[in-house]
């Protein structure tokens, strides 16, 4: 498999932990996430050995701040070779504008796609931040305006996945997280859909930590999933 859909999430404290479980995974049937957790505490250094072990990774650091400085953190992000990176869409029209008018003057730009609503925000957090109307329009609405930004798509729930396919067309890339395998425990997860519904609800790519890193044997975890979702 040259394009693995199964991005999995190393949330991981340090280096070590990150390239021991990426050792035992295979380049060729997923890709890796690196968030804030592991990027604060092992930096550059990591994504680079974890590229040149032939891994594709997604940097995952959420980017919200003015636009020229997002802009530059994004093409911070390009430099370490990356193949997906991420922003708020709440950082608005023109953050994500400068954001994708940047990227767009390199060779090869990693993907961009933006953030809509964090899955922890419910209807009384909005309320109490501002936001009017209810998460599912907002979250829509948010991804619209990544889209007429140039973003190459969002991430969100496997729930949002169907309108979102709907309303964004289909050359927009969906990442859902919260996938939990058929078999699996749901951990802090609330809402969860198994590999092969996502995929049925309209996402690209499927974020998996736990169920894959936590498993005994996480290359077998990995192609387990490949198996649900080909069943
Ligand atoms: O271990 P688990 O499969 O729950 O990990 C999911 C990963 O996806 C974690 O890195 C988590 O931060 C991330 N994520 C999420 N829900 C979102 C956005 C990101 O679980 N809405």
């Amino acid at each position: 498999m040259s394009d693995p859909r199964v991005i999995v999430a190393l949330d991981y404290p340090d280096a070590a932990g990150a390239l021991k479980l990426a050792s035992r995974l295979d380049p060729g049937l997923c890709r890796l996430k690196v968030g804030k957790e592991l990027y604060t505490a092992a930096g550059p250094d990591l994504v680079e050995k974890l590229r040149r072990s032939g891994f594709a990774i997604f940097l995952d650091l959420k980017y919200h701040d003015i636009p020229t400085t997002v802009a530059g953190a994004c093409l911070a992000a390009a430099e370490l070779g990356v193949w997906m990176i991420d922003v708020h869409a709440l950082g608005g029209r023109a953050m994500m504008e400068t954001a994708r008018a940047a990227l767009s003057r390199r060779r090869a730009p990693p993907q961009l796609v933006a953030v809509t609503l964090l899955t922890s925000i419910g209807a009384a957090d909005m309320k109490e931040i501002g936001l009017a109307g209810d998460p599912q329009e907002t979250v829509v609405r948010l991804a619209r305006l990544a889209q007429a930004c140039g973003l190459d798509g969002v991430v969100c729930s496997a729930e949002e996945a169907e309108p979102l396919r709907r309303q964004c067309g289909t050359e927009f890339c969906l990442v859902t997280p919260g996938i939990r395998p058929a078999a699996s425990a749901r951990d802090d997860q609330q809402r969860v859909a198994t590999p092969r519904q996502a995929i049925a609800s309209g996402a690209d790519f499927l974020v998996i930590g736990r169920p894959i890193t936590r498993a005994p044997d996480p290359l077998a975890a990995l192609r387990a999933v490949h198996e649900e979702i080909a069943r």
